[in-house]
């Protein structure tokens, strides 16, 4: 199986070496966890030059991308962002028609799905959607991230979880009275994992890492 390296050491172990190829993965959290900043680190940490990386987020523009990035060591200067306006209905063809203008992508980011569900008609339309999006992204990208905005959940109850081959979620937990971020594959499809347990994720200025902490 080829993998695709997810930009963090320590994430890689976990998963056999990366994200499977051809997959596409749910990033999964609440505000403030790390999403952004974990998926601009994903894009970035491209093999060679020669991969593409697109970043699409419906969340912030540029200038907001390059300031969350501030401080944390990571050099975004190359990435290809696509800030998208949210004066139109985001249409799943059209969304797929802008994606298929940048070719051969092999990493992608979507920033992030629940927009999608904004506007869709209904729960099943938004399934349907996000079926079809993830089987064209499945056969046209080697590894993609949606974010989902959640609660506590793994997603947010439509489905989101189910569609994808991944899904690894970031969240806020105390241990021992010291409050931590931490990252944990709930699943991840072909790929043997350590289920449920949570390593810490630690964001500092020299950059994002896994520490030799974890929790369950
Ligand atoms: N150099 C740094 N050191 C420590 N923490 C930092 C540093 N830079 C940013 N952070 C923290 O990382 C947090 C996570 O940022 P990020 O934008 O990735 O979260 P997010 O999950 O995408 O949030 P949202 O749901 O609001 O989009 C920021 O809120 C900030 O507190
Ligand atoms: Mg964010």
């Amino acid at each position: 199986m080829t993998r695709v390296p997810s930009g963090l050491a320590g994430l890689d172990k976990l998963l056999d070496g990366g994200f499977p190829q051809n997959s596409c993965t749910l990033l999964s959290g609440g505000p403030g966890t790390g999403k952004t900043l974990l998926s601009l680190n994903f894009v970035e940490s491209r093999v060679d030059a020669n991969e593409k990386s697109c970043y699409i987020s419906f969340n912030e523009d540029t200038t907001g991308l390059f300031r969350a990035a501030e401080g944390t060591g990571l050099e975004i200067e190359k990435t290809a962002i696509k800030h998208m306006d949210l004066l139109e209905d985001i249409n799943v063809t059209d969304f797929i028609k802008t994606i298929e203008t940048y070719p051969k992508l092999d990493r992608l980011v979507i920033d992030n799905i629940n927009k999608l569900l904004l506007f869709s008609k209904d729960k099943a339309d938004y399934r349907h959607q996000l079926y079809r999006l993830i089987n064209f992204l499945r056969k046209n990208v080697k590894a993609t991230l949606l974010i989902c905005e959640t609660d506590n959940g793994m997603d947010t109850g439509n489905g989101e979880a189910f569609e994808c081959d991944g899904v690894v979620g970031i969240s806020f937990l105390e241990l021992e009275e010291i409050p931590m971020r931490t990252i944990q594959i709930h699943k991840m499809r072909y790929t043997a994992i350590e289920p449920k347990v949570a390593h810490e994720l630690v964001i500092e200025s020299t950059g994002l890492k896994l520490s030799e902490r974890k929790g369950i």
